[in-house]
């Protein structure tokens, strides 16, 4: 589009704006989309995935943040790839967690690992290039990937999480992915957690057929019981592994990080440069103290765990005694999601009016659907409802009302 083109026109009101071809391969996200209608006051939502604001640890960030901005190096600029010191103890945690060295310059901050996602996805991938993902899909993972313009391959999914075999199969077939994205802890939506056999299976499928698996993992460290599970990258070089602070302290620092051999943490970081220039050094800073502070980290983490184990509780023994065998639901073991499905074959789309009507929302399961069907397809009854957001009484109560709903006939 040429400079007269975006010239205001006398007659006939403004020029069209023309988007990029690009943006037409790109599903919104009905989850986005959903969280301005929940964010109503008489709402409870477990549309999002919030994870419970009362226990961020506000207190500790406000100290962390004081002593950080005694010092101009706050309110700087700094390095595109992430402050020298936050890099380093992430470096340390993530050697900690995979058992395999891991140095400062394998690490890149970015804003959330939203952004790693999409930095990574930018410096691996062409228009055309196939990747595989779990069906039902991270639903940010999948906007990015279509941004690519990656073919995009759906991989289902079951209580072990991703069927390693069925994509072992198309592999054998002649299938071959530039990349592999799996939620492997706690997944969102299903909940399911990748096992250790299937992890190994996985890493080793990587380096024969020579693709990446990007492990995206909010959720590892928070099981509600025993070790968190032991990364996929444990297990072999051809990973990526994305984390993030959001989950385990708040997303609003918009701290998430991604952990890639130098070559491509340095493809990464050449393309944030033009993307943000840097990120914030003062959430960086903030989330350095909080993370390298073991002690007050692992009692924290240890906290979260153990509430959300309790809320968890809750919702699915509401949903147990509202629903009895209508539905069938997942038992959450960590994270933040609890899957339902409808026995009787509801459209989950069609009940969600309702259930605003009477101040509840979730998400339907289509939403997760990699192809989309109009109909929803076979995640038509599902629902996901986070547990995370809410105390006990509220999670019992909107589980009610989420009853009432499914109650009432369809208008
Ligand atoms: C699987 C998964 N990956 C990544 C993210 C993004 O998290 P953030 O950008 O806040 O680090 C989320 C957020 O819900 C998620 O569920």
């Amino acid at each position: 589009m040429t400079s007269t083109d975006l010239r205001p026109r006398s007659a006939g009101g403004a020029p069209p704006i023309r988007l990029a071809a690009r943006l037409s391969g790109i599903r919104g996200s009905a989850i986005r989309d959903l969280l301005t209608l929940t964010a109503r006051d008489d709402v409870l939502s477990l549309a999002g995935g919030l994870p419970a604001a009362d226990l961020m640890p506000r207190e500790r960030i406000a100290e962390a943040a004081e002593r950080a901005l005694a010092s101009p190096t706050a309110v700087q600029y700094s390095e595109t790839a992430g402050l020298g010191r936050l890099r380093e103890v992430v470096a340390a945690h993530e050697t900690g967690r995979t058992g395999r060295p891991v140095g400062p310059a394998d690490v890149v901050v970015t804003s959330g690992s939203q952004q790693a996602l999409d930095l990574l996805a930018r410096a691996l991938l062409d228009p055309g290039d196939p990747v595989a993902v779990e069906d039902p899909v991270y639903v940010g993972a999948l906007q990015v990937l279509q941004a690519a313009g990656a073919d995009v391959h759906p991989v289902p999914l079951d209580g072990e999480g991703m069927r390693v075999d069925v994509l072992a199969a198309r592999l054998a077939a002649g299938f071959r992915p530039r990349l592999v994205h799996t939620v492997s802890s706690f997944h969102n939506p299903r909940g399911v957690t990748l096992g250790q056999e299937r992890r190994r299976d996985l890493a080793g499928l990587a380096e024969r057929y020579g693709f990446l698996v990007v492990e995206d993992d909010p959720y590892g460290l928070l099981a509600f019981d025993g070790d968190p599970p032991r990364p996929v990258a444990a297990h072999g070089d051809h990973v990526v592994r994305l984390g993030s602070a959001s989950k385990v302290l708040a997303p609003s620092l918009r701290v998430g990080w991604l952990v890639a051999p130098p070559v491509l943490a340095a493809a990464v970081e050449r393309l944030k440069q033009s993307t943000d220039l840097c990120g914030s050094s003062l959430t960086q800073m903030i989330t350095a103290e909080l993370l390298a502070d073991e002690e007050w980290f692992a009692g924290h983490v240890v906290g979260v765990r153990r509430e959300n184990r309790g809320r968890a509780a809750a919702l699915t023994a509401a949903v147990d005694a509202e629903f009895g065998p209508a539905v069938t639901r997942s038992t959450p073991s960590g994270g933040m999601f609890c899957w339902l499905e409808f026995a009787d074959g509801t459209d989950t789309a069609a009940l969600l009016p309702r259930a605003l009507e009477q101040g509840v929302g979730f998400v339907p399961g289509g939403a997760f659907s990699v192809d989309a069907p109009v109909d929803g397809g076979a995640l038509r009854s599902a629902a996901r409802l986070c547990f995370a957001t809410y105390p006990p009484d509220l999670l019992r109560e909107a589980v009610r009302r989420l009853a009432r709903a499914s109650r009432r006939p369809d208008s």
